[in-house]
């Protein structure tokens, strides 16, 4: 729906880029997860503060996944734009992308999906502008937030279910084919 206080995805498109030296917590000249999640998390919040002019909060986390490991050495840039509005919340995907600085080489290394919650003076959860879509990528990406948003509900509901139905002296005999033992008396 046109609203005029809506604001295209383009206007809080972030990058931050960051140059991975020994310093940063790394095994065997790799970064780790960790490393990685902040950076991601950084533009998370400036790409949802600046849609929002609010400063945001994460309430959930989606989908990360690290797909190749980045050198010391390396240049990584994590690239976060607004995929979704719902009314507080906003939905952010990220990319990871790092750059070999000798080779050129670009790998994409991981992603994500962070719900942000847009809060107000008060620390009251507030609206969020809605999104200007600006091609079929930025439609592609809404509806697949959509798409994430009814599966997990979806999930979360069966997952409920499912452990309420737990009963650990009937469902032990599961276990049998699984790479567990038990290790005490039972
Ligand atoms: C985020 C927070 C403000 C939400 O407060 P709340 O009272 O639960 O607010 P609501 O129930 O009204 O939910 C607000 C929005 O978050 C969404 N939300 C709540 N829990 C969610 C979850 N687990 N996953 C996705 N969205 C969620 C709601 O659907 C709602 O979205 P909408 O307004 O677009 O419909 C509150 O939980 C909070 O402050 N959490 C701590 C955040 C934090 O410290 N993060 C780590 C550091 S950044």
């Amino acid at each position: 729906m046109a609203d005029s206080n809506n604001k295209p995805v383009s206007h809080s498109r972030t990058t931050i880029t960051e140059l991975m030296l020994p310093t940063h917590p790394n095994i065997d000249n790799k970064i780790i997860g960790e490393v990685l999640l902040a950076l991601m998390s950084k533009a998370a919040f400036a790409c949802a503060t600046r849609h929002t002019s609010n400063f945001c909060v994460i309430v959930s986390i989606d989908d990360i996944e690290f797909v190749q490991p980045i050198e010391v050495g390396e240049i990584v840039n994590s690239k976060a734009s607004v995929n979704y509005v719902g009314n507080t919340s906003i939905v952010i995907g990220v990319r990871v992308e790092s750059e070999n600085l000798k080779s050129g080489l670009v790998k994409h290394t991981g992603s994500g999906y962070f719900t942000m919650v847009a809060k107000n003076e008060e620390g009251r959860p507030t609206s969020a502008p809605g999104l200007v879509l600006e091609n079929e990528d930025d439609i592609r990406r809404f509806l697949a937030a959509m798409a994430r948003k009814e599966v997990k509900l979806l999930g979360k509901v069966q997952f409920t279910e499912k452990i309420k139905k737990i009963n650990v002296f009937e469902d032990i005999k599961k276990l049998k084919k699984e790479r567990c033992e038990i290790g005490f008396e039972w």
